[in-house]
């Protein structure tokens, strides 16, 4: 089974934004091991209610920091997060329609490993740097 993994490719340098990518990280690892598993299906919507409320939050904070520093690509980033929202709810409410669908799986792979990690890559890399040179100048 592929196992989600942080790694130096993946780290904006911000240690909130590090943080929060790690936990997502871990929090879609034990999901896709408790759908592998696929013998409990409360904990398995336990989990994925947990991953969907943490991504929520997270995205809601970046986007918080990016307008307080007056990021100027806000606005790309924004629609690159309201894109993955959509995917994330999808996958989450089939989740919580039918826990133990096995093709559940290669979804959360699609989602956490091609989708999430190239949006940190394209456009959290982006923003931590804006937003921890604007914090260098203006402290
Ligand atoms: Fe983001």
């Amino acid at each position: 089974m592929h196992i989600y993994k942080w790694d130096s490719t993946l780290s904006t340098h911000h240690t909130n934004i590090d943080q929060d990518n790690h936990e997502i990280i871990r929090k879609a690892q034990h999901l896709k091991n408790l759908m592998a598993d696929g013998t409990d299906q409360k904990k398995i919507k336990e989990a994925a209610d947990r991953l969907e409320n943490m991504i929520y939050n997270h995205f809601e904070q970046e986007e918080m920091m990016q307008l307080y520093s007056h990021f100027s690509n806000y606005e790309a980033h924004k629609k690159s997060h309201a894109r993955f929202l959509k995917a994330l709810n999808r996958l989450i409410h089939s989740i919580r329609e039918n826990p133990c669908e096995s093709e559940h799986l290669e979804s959360l792979d699609a989602l956490i490993q091609d989708q999430y990690f190239n949006h940190i890559k394209e456009y959290e890399k982006e923003a931590a740097k804006f937003i921890l040179q604007r914090d260098f100048y203006h402290n």
